[in-house]
């Protein structure tokens, strides 16, 4: 019998194959999923949105429009936490510019090439933007 039809060889190979890519994958890709929202945010929103959240981040002073303070989305919102539109907004679904170009950056592609670009991405990056949602509601006032 040769190698090449021997099934268990290439079992092996294939197993090979498998344990290499599985191995390589946190190498290429990032596991922010695996951060708290609150982490996330600290790393990715404090810059502009401040470390409470109210906007006031040493990025904002740079930028021609104000930064939104972020712990009164529920109360600009007529009591009442956004969580579809802020998933949206995030990431970037969702315009939130009133007018001219969109500052804020486009997270859900940003995480999206962090987290390698491709189908098992896309799922880490729905993760992230629940955890940071979820962190948004424990902040607000
Ligand atoms: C480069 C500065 C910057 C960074 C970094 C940033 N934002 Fe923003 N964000 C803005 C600006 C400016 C706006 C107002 C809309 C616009 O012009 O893009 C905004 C708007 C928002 C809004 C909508 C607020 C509202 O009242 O509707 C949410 C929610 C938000 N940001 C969440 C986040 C989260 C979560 C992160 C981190 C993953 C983040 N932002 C990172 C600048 C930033």
């Amino acid at each position: 019998m040769s190698e090449q039809s021997n099934p268990l060889t290439a079992l092996m190979r294939l197993t090979v194959v498998a344990v290499a890519i599985v191995f390589s994958l946190p190498v290429y890709a990032q596991a922010f999923d695996e951060y708290s929202g609150q982490e996330t945010y600290m790393r990715f929103c404090a810059a502009c949105h401040g470390e409470s959240g109210q906007g006031d981040g040493p990025v904002s002073e740079g930028l021609p429009i104000a930064v939104p303070d972020l712990t009164g989305l529920r109360k600009r919102r007529g009591n009442n936490f956004p969580e579809d539109v802020l998933r949206k907004i995030i990431d970037g679904q969702e315009t939130v510019v009133v007018h001219g170009t969109r500052y804020m950056p486009v997270w859900g592609y940003e995480f999206w090439v962090e987290e390698g670009a491709d189908d098992a991405a896309k799922e880490r990056v729905d993760i992230i933007v629940d955890n940071l949602v979820e962190y948004l509601r424990s902040i607000q006032q």
